[in-house]
């Protein structure tokens, strides 16, 4: 069965349930040169992961130039997927040589300047999807949104999004903005459970737009064997995986995820295309209140 397909908001844009990171890339054997991404992509799409995660900084600045490459050995691959980025983060490094400090930039001139970089490393004419990457304190919200709705009626941006924004930030942005934030891409796995008790989920079912989902597990601390903290969570997945007729625990916290009413879309990190086929069966995994809360509780201790 492929991954099903999804739209992250009424309007669209329409993704897989399951997204790829291409943040680790560099660090696969499997993915890090232009050749191996391509055929890792490729595979990905055959099990229905079409939609795929960037950043201008991913890799010290890198990654969107591989990416790019990597399309460019296959170029069918183009139309077969969805494209998204971000920008708004200004690391320090080699990368970019001038930045003195880590800072965030949202104004229309750094929106408008990392875009056009963005579709040159890409090698596309547009992204399907734009993220702010964090909110800038600095930069009015009213001149950010001036800026995303500028890109989308140039048709170099079809939708707009944010990332690692709290639901009042979400909020001013929205208000200034005649486009709908169709998505805020935040962490959230049986590890990282804050945004259960934020406001953050209950914003995405309010306004409709499912969350993209971080670091889905956890970046593979729930798989550290000599984490004692972890073996909780871990023999409780095992339980409900056994309960559920698969082997596979990784799955069934992506599992976990996908039951949330607010219908996220987890971006998978791993590197490994097998892996990946794993996780690509948790769309199939049913999980019930009971199977759910077990998990729930061996991760955070005893509810209220
Ligand atoms: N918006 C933001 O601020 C933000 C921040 C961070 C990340 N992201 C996005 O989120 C994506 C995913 O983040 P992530 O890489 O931390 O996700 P993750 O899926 O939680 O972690 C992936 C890591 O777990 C390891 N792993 C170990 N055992 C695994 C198993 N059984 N199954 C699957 N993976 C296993 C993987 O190693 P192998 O590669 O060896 O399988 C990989 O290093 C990134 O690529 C990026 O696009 C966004």
């Amino acid at each position: 069965m492929l991954v099903p397909r999804q739209k992250l908001h009424a309007v669209g844009p329409e993704v897989s349930r399951l997204s790829w990171g291409v943040w680790r890339a560099q660090k696969g054997d499997e993915t890090n040169t232009p050749a191996k991404l391509a055929t890792f992509v490729e595979a990905c799409a055959e099990v229905g992961v079409t939609t795929f995660d960037l950043a201008d900084i991913y890799g010290n600045y890198e990654i969107e130039g591989l990416f790019g490459a990597a399309l460019r050995e296959r170029p069918t691959l183009r139309n077969r997927i969805e494209i998204v980025s971000k920008f708004g983060v200004c690391n320090v490094g080699t990368g970019r040589p001038a930045h003195r400090v880590k800072h965030y930039n949202c104004s229309r001139a750094h929106i408008e300047a990392t875009v056009e970089n963005s579709l040159k490393e890409i090698g596309t004419d547009r992204l399907d999807l734009l993220l702010v990457h964090r909110p800038d304190y600095l930069a009015p919200a009213e001149e950010t949104a001036r800026a995303l709705e500028a890109l989308v009626a140039a048709g170099k941006v079809r939708s707009v999004g944010v990332s690692n924004h709290t639901p009042s930030q979400v909020s001013l942005l929205q208000s200034k903005l005649s486009l709908p934030i169709v998505t805020n891409q935040i962490e959230l796995s049986v590890l990282a459970r804050a945004a259960f008790s934020d406001g953050t989920l209950a914003q995405a079912q309010e306004t409709g737009a499912s969350p993209m989902i971080w670091s889905p597990l956890g970046g593979g601390r729930l798989f550290d064997e000599t984490n004692e903290a972890m073996r909780p969570v871990r023999d409780a997945l095992g339980a409900v995986a056994a309960r559920r007729g698969t082997a596979d625990i990784a799955a069934v916290a992506i599992a976990w995820l996908l039951a949330l009413p607010s219908r996220p879309v987890p971006v998978l990190g791993s590197t490994r295309i097998a892996r990946i086929r794993v996780l690509s069966k948790a769309a199939a995994i049913e999980l019930d209140r009971w199977d759910w809360y077990q998990i729930l509780e061996a991760a955070q201790g005893r509810l209220p």
